[in-house]
């Protein structure tokens, strides 16, 4: 791995750093459903804190639209910060605005402060140049020295992912360096076999990287919303699941690479399908060829793969030496339908090799489901990102860092 680490920042103590996390957490209302970003980004702020630096965390969260929208404000996320520090930290209301400075200003030397979400300025995620890089330069306005570690968002060509990298001295946080061993160890030598299981909503989200994996995986698990494209591909009915109807002929083309490479692309044999999209819809379990052929004919929807499929997907990933593992097998927040992606998990907790599950939803998945963190080989932060990493992708976030 060659990108900038911690150490070539030098002495850190009395600094003002600033560090951009992702503390882009799942929320029901102001309550935070998984605070394992928040967590997994304390290493790096601790380590600061005992450097004695002026920690001043950055982050976005969710999608706003260029502008300030309490929807989306940081203050839950700063709240969990200072309950798990132990200590006070207060959250400025803008980003690069008057708050913003008083708050730097009154900091000491170990202090942590949060700044409210970058996304509340439209530069963040300008397609302009020019104004992504202003922005940078008023956030660097604040601070001495950036520090990346929102892993998550590295894959993004963004002010305080990109352009801040380069506008102060910069080097990667402990979280990056973290995630980009395990994705190494996933690319370089993985032991085999080695099988990977795919699953959430888009085919289209998931394309680059089957690809990509094809040529490099014994196995590929197909489940959640995007199997229904797959299965289409394979000339079935779906009824009203989800169907990327623009995306057919790719699967089917996948199938026929992975057929040509002697790679294994397994889709469930059986699927829960519903009447509806809710939790307490009537659903009965049918082979995958026949999700039309129940009471709800042509509007019933799959929205989980059965139990035969699961037993088969945990029976795969047992065998095998390494599992990388994203996106869930179906509407795990419905108890209905999370029986599949409970099976996964319980296999991956199970397995002797190393086990990597991938991505934001797939982390709430387990930990909603009641798994712990050390059930694990690793739970990756961020689902983009490491998707676009094991596809050979340049990610900006790290190549401003000198990531070679
Ligand atoms: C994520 O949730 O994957 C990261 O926080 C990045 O968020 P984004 O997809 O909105 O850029």
């Amino acid at each position: 791995m060659k990108l900038r680490t911690l150490d070539s920042l030098g002495d850190l103590s009395g600094k003002k750093v600033l560090v951009r996390c992702d503390l882009n957490v799942p929320l029901a209302g102001r309550d935070i459903t998984d605070d394992g970003r928040i967590r997994a980004s304390l290493p790096t702020i601790v380590r600061l804190r005992e450097q004695g630096a002026r920690v001043i965390v950055l982050s976005h969260l969710g999608r706003p639209e260029g502008a300030p929208d309490e929807r989306f404000s940081l203050a839950p996320a700063a709240h969990r910060l200072a309950e798990l520090l132990g200590t006070d930290v207060p959250l400025a209301s803008d980003t690069v605005g008057p708050s913003a400075h008083a708050t730097v200003a009154a900091m000491s030397d170990g202090d942590v402060a949060v700044l409210e979400n970058v996304r509340f300025s439209p530069a963040e995620t300008s397609k302009d140049d020019d104004a992504r890089a202003s922005f940078a330069a008023a956030i660097a306005e604040l601070g001495d020295v950036f520090v990346s570690d929102g892993f998550g968002v590295v894959h993004r060509k963004q002010a305080s992912v990109y352009e801040l990298a380069r506008a102060l001295p910069s080097a990667a946080g402990l979280l990056i360096e973290t995630e980009l061993r395990v994705l190494e160890k996933l690319t370089a030598t993985p032991e085999r076999p080695y099988t990977v299981v795919l699953g959430g909503s888009k085919v289209s989200d998931k394309l680059g990287v089957i690809s990509h994996l094809l040529p490099r995986v014994d196995t590929i698990l197909i489940g959640g919303g995007m199997l229904y494209t797959f299965l289409a591909a394979q000339g079935h009915a779906v009824g009203a699941s989800l169907l990327e109807k623009d995306q057919i002929e790719t699967c089917r083309d996948y199938l026929r690479q992975a057929s040509e490479l002697g790679v294994d692309i397994i889709l469930p044999p059986d699927i829960v399908v519903a009447a509806s999209f809710s939790a307490d819809a009537e659903h009965v379990v049918v082979s995958a060829d026949s999700i039309e052929e129940t009471p709800f004919g042509a509007s019933g929807l799959g929205l989980d793969i059965g139990p035969e499929a699961a037993e088969l997907f945990a029976t795969k990933i047992r065998e095998s030496k390494t599992v990388f593992w994203n996106g869930p097998a179906g509407v795990f927040e419905m108890p209905a339908f999370a029986n599949g992606t409970r099976r996964i998990a319980s296999a991956l907790a199970d397995m002797s090799g190393f086990s990597v599950v991938g991505g934001g939803d797939s982390a709430a998945a387990v930990r909603t489901l009641g798994f712990a963190d050390s059930d694990f080989g690793h739970i990756a932060t961020g689902g983009g990102a490491s998707l676009e990493f094991l596809e050979g992708k340049t990610l900006p976030g790290l190549e401003a860092l000198g990531w070679q």
